[in-house]
């Protein structure tokens, strides 16, 4: 599904990922690392937001390189940025809706997908008509990971999603994200809380300075000598 090769991408002279490469397919995989090791770059190189310097990305055996971001997501990648970016002074609906807006499959089918939405998050079915802005940290971050999925995505990247959440919120946000696994939706989660990722993905890699440190399925990952010292202190 999503493969990306060999990248390496800088920021002016600053090299911040080297020779990386990392694929999803029919499954959840997580890209664990610290702060400043190089996630959120791989994530936007994925969705046309950085253009790595050599390497490749594929999604579905096409390049996505010469790609805007409008026309990635079109593809069928969603993604939920560290800041969620919710329109606060629309509906929970509106916000929804914004969701399917730009894709004309998702447009056509707006209701049967707010019903899915609403089976994986009833919350936000109670809170159809009130403001974005005013939901709990917690409930916006739903919000975000369900409008993304209005546009009926096959691969749905989440950045961070834990920042910020109180430990019970991630555990509940991170449980969905086991349901909308289950749903055929293939999942790749960037994260520093490794001990609430590794519940949901399947396999995972970790990222530090940029470069590949451990890839590894998520049993192994737990039970990994420096996973075990660096992410879980243990
Ligand atoms: N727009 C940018 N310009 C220059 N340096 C950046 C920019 N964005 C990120 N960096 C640097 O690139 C490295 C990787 O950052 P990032 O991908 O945001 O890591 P993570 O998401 O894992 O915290 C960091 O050293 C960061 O300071
Ligand atoms: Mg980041």
């Amino acid at each position: 599904m999503l493969d990306a090769k060999n990248l390496n991408v800088s920021y002016g002279r600053i090299q911040v990922i080297r020779d990386f490469s990392f694929h999803v397919g029919s499954e959840a995989v997580g890209l664990f690392g610290p702060n400043g090791a190089g996630k959120t770059t791989l994530i936007n190189s994925v969705i046309g937001l950085v253009k790595p310097s050599s390497g490749s990305v594929t999604f579905q055996g096409q390049s996505l390189l010469p790609f805007e971001t409008h026309r990635i997501v079109r593809m069928g990648i969603a993604v939920v940025p560290q800041d969620g970016e919710l329109f606060p002074i629309m509906t929970v609906l509106e916000n929804l809706k914004i969701g399917a807006a730009y894709i004309k499959e998702a447009r056509e089918r707006i209701p049967e997908r707010l019903e899915f939405v609403f089976k994986i998050f009833p919350i936000l079915k109670e809170r159809v008509y009130q403001f974005a802005g005013t939901l709990s940290g917690g409930q916006q971050r739903m919000l975000a990971v369900a409008r993304a999925l209005m546009s009926i995505p096959r691969l749905l990247i989440l950045d961070e999603p834990s920042v910020g959440l109180q430990p019970s919120l991630v555990s509940e946000l991170f449980e969905k994200l086991s349901i909308i696994k289950t749903e055929g939706v293939s999942i790749l989660l960037s994260e520093q809380n490794v001990r609430q990722g590794l519940k949901v993905i399947d396999r995972g890699y970790v990222i530090e300075n940029g470069t590949l440190a451990i890839e590894s399925n998520a049993d192994d990952l737990m039970h990994n000598e420096h996973v075990k010292k660096s992410y879980l202190g243990l």
